[in-house]
């Protein structure tokens, strides 16, 4: 496994395993803690849910996977911008402990910005570090002007990651949250790294793939990761799809790949509002 450093001096795993749409059904249930646990197996040890995935059902099967191998894991969870208030977030924060099994979140984020003054929850935030229920926390879909604002707050500077969307058919962050970022050394983790497999098609993926024996989705994944302060989160429930994810830090794209990569999915002439899904 290859790790990125957070700004506490933590290692964090670079290639991880999402957690959306899981725990919403439950006749899927059983096959999404067998893939979570396949990932851990590969080594993928970073695990990303929410409190907002199946409205606490993906933390439970999260839960359910890592019971009795909690050691070794690095666990991301986030908390509602509705929640995450001074009193709300340490609430939010205990159910979601609650439902993981376990008793310290490695990271936890804000899911997006809301109503809550940025100040109140990062006051929250500290808070739970002090009291051990976390170990680090971050924000999710913050553009280049919600960081400075966060930047310019009192611990601030203690945020751990910026988590936002990013592929190879999205990459408008490399404008300037990224530079801006890699200037503070703030790891970025990038969310729906295949593009949520609509990149997975694309004729520029699906050669490179076949010139080096893999998956289009290890390729997609090998782009994102060949970047340094680079954290993906591939989800999939599939025991092939996690062994295809798996296999990305294996692969190292020549320049001639990144080449016909950039003329397929060009990179950003200008800035743009920040993608979300
Ligand atoms: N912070 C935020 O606001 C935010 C927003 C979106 C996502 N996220 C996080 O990022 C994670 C990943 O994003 P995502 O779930 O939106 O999209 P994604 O990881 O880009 O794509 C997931 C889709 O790709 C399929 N897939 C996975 N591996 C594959 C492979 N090797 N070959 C072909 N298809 C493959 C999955 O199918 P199967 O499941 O059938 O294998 C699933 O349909 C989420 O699960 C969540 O943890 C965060």
């Amino acid at each position: 496994m290859r790790f990125v450093e957070l700004p506490n001096g933590v290692p964090a795993p670079a290639l991880g395993l999402g957690t959306w749409r899981m725990g919403e059904r439950a006749g899927q249930r059983a096959q999404e803690v067998r893939a979570l646990q396949h990932g851990i197996d590969l080594g993928l040890t970073l695990i990303d849910t929410a409190e907002m995935y199946g409205e606490g059902g993906a933390e439970e099967v999260v839960g359910e996977a890592i019971a009795g191998r909690r050691d070794g894991l690095f666990l991301v969870s986030k908390v509602y911008p509705h929640n995450a208030s001074r009193k709300g977030a340490v609430s939010a924060c205990e159910r979601s402990l609650k439902r993981l099994g376990v008793e310290t979140i490695d990271l936890y984020l804000l899911h997006w910005r809301g109503g809550v003054p940025l100040a109140e929850t990062v006051e929250a935030f500290e808070r739970l570090k002090n009291d051990g229920k976390i170990a680090a926390w971050g924000v999710s879909n913050f553009d280049a002007a919600d960081m400075a604002e966060l930047w310019a707050l009192d611990s601030g500077d203690a945020c751990a990651t910026n988590q936002v969307l990013y592929h190879l058919g999205e990459r408008g962050i490399e404008w300037d949250l990224v530079p801006h970022c890699r200037e503070r050394r703030l790891p970025i983790m990038a969310y729906s790294p295949l593009g949520q497999g609509d990149v997975l098609v694309e004729p520029a993926v699906e050669d490179i793939a076949q010139k080096h024996g893999v998956a289009p989705a290890t390729v997609a994944l090998a782009w994102v990761l060949r970047q340094e302060g680079m954290i993906a989160i591939p989800k999939a429930a599939n025991l092939d799809h996690v062994k295809a994810n798996a296999a990305a830090l294996g692969l190292a794209l020549d320049p001639g790949d990144l080449k016909d990569l950039d003329a397929a999915f060009p990179a950003p002439s200008g800035p743009s509002p920040l993608a979300i899904i």
